[in-house]
């Protein structure tokens, strides 16, 4: 039987996502909210989460959140914006500690940077999902969105393929695609994108990319404050896990956040 934590201050948060993706995100929280224990789950057993239902999607997200609410979470972030858009609404009242989702916790600071019109890349279930276009226009009826869909870039991440032609080219097609919308800023609106930085400033170079990892972590750090929610111990742990291939997401990810050991195998189906 586990023991029952009754301190919820000093309890973990989750953090999940299709991969390495999600680390962009966790490393900001990191530096932000060093003290605070955190798990994060990468489920490249279902890597990329772009190409799946919704009902996929929903049901990968409850296994983690099962998972999460076994380790006696104070909150789960659900840093991937292709898991917030589609399977966020369905589980959000299913659980009794906070979950944060990224697309819908940015919107409202995003909405309010005075652009007129925002280019968005993001995944096919992510733009298919129209999630982005919504929660902006709720807090900026005016904004003109263009949401473009990059099937390719995840993989292109995930395997380190960074320097290929055919990545490069692969971005450069992307690129030329928005820019006929003339958008004054560009979302990155997929956790693996802002690895694909270096690439999109050598094709873009006179382009704002935004990476809304800072304004996410923003938010959680004050919905946490506010909530009496922030940890109490100055000492933090952590615990990575992974449902497939933990060698290949630690020799991954080192770009955004160098994970020390090799990440627990957990597969739900596997269970
Ligand atoms: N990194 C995720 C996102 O933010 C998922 C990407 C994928 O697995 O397709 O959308």
């Amino acid at each position: 039987m586990s023991t029952v934590n009754h301190n919820l201050n000093n309890r973990p948060i989750g953090f999940f996502d299709s991969g390495v993706g999600g680390l962009s995100v966790y490393s900001r929280f990191k530096k932000v909210l060093p003290y605070e224990d955190t798990l994060y789950y990468g489920d490249l057993a279902h890597l990329p989460y772009g190409n799946k239902t919704k009902s996929e999607l929903v049901s990968y997200a409850r296994n983690i959140l099962d998972f999460y609410k076994e380790k006696q979470v104070k909150a789960v972030v659900i840093a991937c914006n292709t898991s917030s858009a589609q399977a966020y609404d369905t589980v959000k009242d299913e659980y009794d500690f906070r979950i944060y989702p990224i697309i819908q916790s940015c919107a409202r600071v995003i909405a309010s940077q005075n652009n007129k019109r925002l280019g968005i890349f993001a995944t096919l279930a992510t733009v298919a999902s129209g999630a982005y276009t919504k929660e902006l226009k709720k807090y900026n009826p005016a904004l003109e969105v263009k949401e473009v869909a990059c099937p390719n870039w995840v993989n292109i991440v995930e395997s380190g393929r960074y320097k290929d032609e055919s990545a490069i080219e692969d971005v450069r097609v992307h690129v030329k695609e928005i820019l006929e919308f003339s958008p004054e800023k560009i979302i990155l609106g997929c956790t693996h994108y802002p690895y694909l930085l270096p690439i999109l400033h050598k094709v873009a170079p006179n382009i704002v990319f935004l990476d809304p990892a800072e304004i996410f972590v923003d938010y959680i750090k004050q919905d946490l404050q506010q909530a009496g929610l922030l940890n109490t111990v100055h000492k933090s742990e952590e615990h990575i896990y992974v449902s497939a291939e933990p060698r290949s997401f630690m020799e991954h990810s080192a770009i955004f956040y160098k994970v020390e050991e090799l990440p627990e195998l957990i597969n739900f189906a596997l269970l």
